[in-house]
């Protein structure tokens, strides 16, 4: 397995798979790789024949007084990881590589990134919408892999690729959990061993959702009402948002029906937590 640094080495090496008639996968993270990255991974190599993780802690992303410095950067576990997964080439760039002088231009998603996290986060789906371009036009990948797990992310990222014409395809994988339904993400590390028994609880919010929605109810407040009621058991749980939205515009529902994107997010103790589940409303 290689560890490309520079742009122009990455795109040597695409350029011999590309000869030699490689299908490019690529898989965008931030590194501090764990059992969600690695499912992408191997969703990448399941279907592609030359896969590039991308390990870049993204500046334009983090909003002032986020957690920039103080992200995980594991990189030598993060590449042997890599290469137990079958990856071709990591791509880790440093930030001067990436953004050599102050950036000024940008791509942005209209609409889709001002509700849920675009609310408390300005600037960091631009900061990903960027990011992504810039990597997708280095590497240009046949197909690219994204999580479930930051949903209005995939979302925007495909609507991105919609609306640009960017020549790949998007794949979007299942959230990977923990067996207690908390899922999994490079910031559960910032929990203490009392938060991390706690932060179930936001999932387990999710299901009294899906369950409410088996049960017949339609009633988006109802339901809203009832996942907050679920999540103040945990008092130290500061919740940023409950949301019931349209799975593809993000517009607030009052009536659900079609297919529903329920998404919380939530600060417990030092980690802002974010989950989602998808819910398809029966007619009734
Ligand atoms: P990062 O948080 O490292 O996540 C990289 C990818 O892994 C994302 O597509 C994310 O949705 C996916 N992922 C994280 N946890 C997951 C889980 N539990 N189950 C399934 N997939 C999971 O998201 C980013 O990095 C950045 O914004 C990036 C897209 C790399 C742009 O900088």
């Amino acid at each position: 397995m290689e560890v490309a640094r520079t742009i122009a080495e990455i795109r040597a090496s695409i350029a011999q798979a590309r000869a030699a008639g490689r299908r490019i996968g690529l898989v965008p993270t931030m590194g501090a790789l764990h059992v969600g990255h690695t499912s992408l991974i191997d969703a990448a190599t399941a279907r592609c024949d030359f896969v590039v993780v991308s390990i870049f802690v993204n500046p334009t992303q983090f909003c002032p007084g986020e957690d920039l410095e103080k992200y995980p950067r594991p990189f030598e576990r993060d590449v042997a990881l890599c290469e137990q997964h079958g990856v071709a080439v990591v791509f880790a760039p440093t930030p001067e590589e990436m953004y050599p002088r102050d950036n000024v231009t940008w791509v942005t998603v209209e609409k889709l990134t001002e509700p849920l996290c675009g609310r408390s986060r300005p600037g960091h789906f631009r900061g990903v919408t960027t990011v992504c371009t810039k990597l997708f036009n280095i590497v240009l990948p046949d197909v690219a892999f994204f999580g479930q797990k930051d949903a209005q992310q995939a979302l925007v990222i495909r609507r991105m690729v919609a609306d640009l014409n960017q020549p790949l395809e998007t794949v979007v994988c299942p959230t990977v959990r923990e067996p207690d339904g908390l899922a999994v993400s490079s910031r559960n590390r910032y929990l203490s061993e009392q938060e991390r028994r706690a932060a179930p609880v936001i999932f387990r919010s999710l299901q009294k959702c899906r369950e409410m929605i088996e049960a017949g109810e339609r009633n988006a407040d109802e339901i809203r009402g009832a996942m907050i009621g679920v999540l103040r058991e945990v008092s130290a749980l500061k919740v940023e948002y409950v949301s019931l939205a349209d799975a593809e515009s993000l517009e607030e529902s009052v009536q659900l029906q079609g297919q529903i994107l329920a998404a919380v997010a939530a600060h417990l103790g030092p980690a802002r937590l974010i989950d989602n589940i998808l819910i398809d409303v029966p007619d009734q």
